[in-house]
């Protein structure tokens, strides 16, 4: 007997709306494209993180020049974290991010059309597998996803 199998692979990346994003009102715009590319949203929250919590989120550059910088965007306003599913979640999402410096940001990438700069650079995606499982633990239990 033939086994046959499914070669697409369902996945689930964490993505976020930054502060800069949130504040400029591009939230909705972002969210239509988001669904318009194919993704399910599968949980989704707005959050203002203390300055304690982005350092937790971003631990892994904590000895990066840009950390200090970073954490203090990120606990400066509201963002939106989301729990996206497609198959091949994280790629496709950090394809239609774009480039994390916007100047460097394919035409039609959302980093390109709402980020400023690489410190606001309006949207945020898991980077591989193992990233995407701690940033989803991060900020959702298991009974929201
Ligand atoms: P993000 O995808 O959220 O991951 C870490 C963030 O650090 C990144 O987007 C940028 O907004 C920010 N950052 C600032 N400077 C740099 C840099 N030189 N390289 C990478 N990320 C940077």
């Amino acid at each position: 007997m033939r086994l046959s199998y499914n070669r697409s692979v369902m996945e689930r990346t964490l993505a976020i709306i930054k502060p800069d994003a949130v504040k400029s009102g591009v939230t909705g715009k972002i969210l239509a494209r988001i669904e318009a590319n194919g993704f399910q949203i599968r949980a989704m929250r707005m959050i203002h993180m203390s300055k304690a919590e982005a350092e937790g989120f971003y631990y892994v550059h904590k000895a990066r020049p840009f950390f200090g910088a970073l954490t203090d965007f990120m606990s400066s306003g509201p963002c939106v974290v989301m729990c996206l599913e497609s198959d091949g979640a994280i790629r496709k999402w950090r394809h239609q991010m774009g480039a994390t410096d916007p100047a460097k940001a394919e035409a039609g990438t959302l980093r390109k059309d709402f980020g400023a700069s690489i410190d606001n650079n309006a949207t945020h995606g898991s980077d591989a597998p193992e990233t995407a499982s701690f940033e989803l633990g991060y900020f959702f239990r298991g009974m929201e996803l």
